[in-house]
C-alpha cells in the first residue's frame, strides 16, 4: 500500500508529460500558421483545455512530490536536482507561460509577442519536464520503498 502511494506522483506526472507533448504538438500547428503562413488547423479548444489540465496538474503535483519526499525522508529538497529543477525553473515557467496562455484565451486578439513568449516558455517547460522524468526514474531506482 505504501509503495503504491509513492507511485502516485511519478504516475500522475508521467501522464501529464505525455499530454504536454500532445499539447505542444497542437501549439506547433498554431505557430506554423502564425509565423510561417502554413495552412494548418489549430485545435484551439483542445489546446486550451488540455494545456490548462497540464499546467494545473503540474502545479498540484509539485507539492504532492514534496509531500511524498517529506514523508519518506523527513525533509523537503532531499532529491537534489529533481527539487531544484521543479522549484526554480518549472514553477516560474508554469506561472509565466500558463499566465500568458490564459491571458490570450480570455482576451482574444491578433498578437505576435505574447504567443512567442508563451511558446518559448512552453518549449522550455516540456524540455525540463522530460529532464524531470529522467531524474524521477533515477530516484525510483535508487530508493528502497
Ligand atoms: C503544456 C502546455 C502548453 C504548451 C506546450 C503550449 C504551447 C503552445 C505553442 C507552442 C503555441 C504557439 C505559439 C506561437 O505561435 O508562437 C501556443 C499557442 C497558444 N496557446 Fe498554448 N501551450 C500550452 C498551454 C496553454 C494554456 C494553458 C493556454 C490557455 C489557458 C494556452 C493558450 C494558447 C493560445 C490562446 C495560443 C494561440 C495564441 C495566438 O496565436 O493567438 N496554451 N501554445
Ligand atoms: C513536471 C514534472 C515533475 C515535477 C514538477 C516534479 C516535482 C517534484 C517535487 C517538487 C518533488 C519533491 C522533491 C523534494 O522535496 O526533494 C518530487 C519528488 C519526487 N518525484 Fe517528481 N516531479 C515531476 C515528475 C516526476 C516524474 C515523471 C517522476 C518519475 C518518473 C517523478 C518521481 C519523483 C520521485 C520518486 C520523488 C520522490 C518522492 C519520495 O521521496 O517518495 N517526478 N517531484
Amino acid at each position: 500500500m505504501h509503495q503504491l502511494l509513492h507511485m502516485f506522483h511519478p504516475a500522475l506526472m508521467g501522464v501529464l508529460i505525455l499530454v504536454a507533448l500532445y499539447v505542444f504538438y497542437t501549439g506547433t500547428q498554431r505557430a506554423r500558421m502564425l509565423h510561417l503562413g502554413h495552412k494548418t488547423r489549430f485545435a484551439y479548444g483542445r489546446h486550451v483545455f488540455l494545456g490548462a489540465l497540464v499546467v494545473l496538474g503540474m502545479l498540484l503535483g509539485m507539492p504532492g512530490g514534496m509531500y511524498f519526499a517529506w514523508h519518506r525522508t523527513g525533509e523537503i529538497g532531499s532529491t537534489g536536482w529533481h527539487f531544484v529543477n521543479a522549484v526554480w525553473y518549472i514553477l516560474p515557467l508554469l506561472v509565466l507561460g500558463g499566465g500568458a496562455g490564459w491571458l490570450m484565451h480570455v482576451r482574444r486578439a491578433k498578437r505576435l509577442l505574447i504567443p512567442v513568449f508563451h511558446g518559448l516558455c512552453m518549449v522550455l517547460l516540456v524540455a525540463l519536464a522530460l529532464c524531470q522524468a529522467s531524474t524521477g526514474v533515477l530516484i525510483l531506482r535508487s530508493t528502497p520503498y
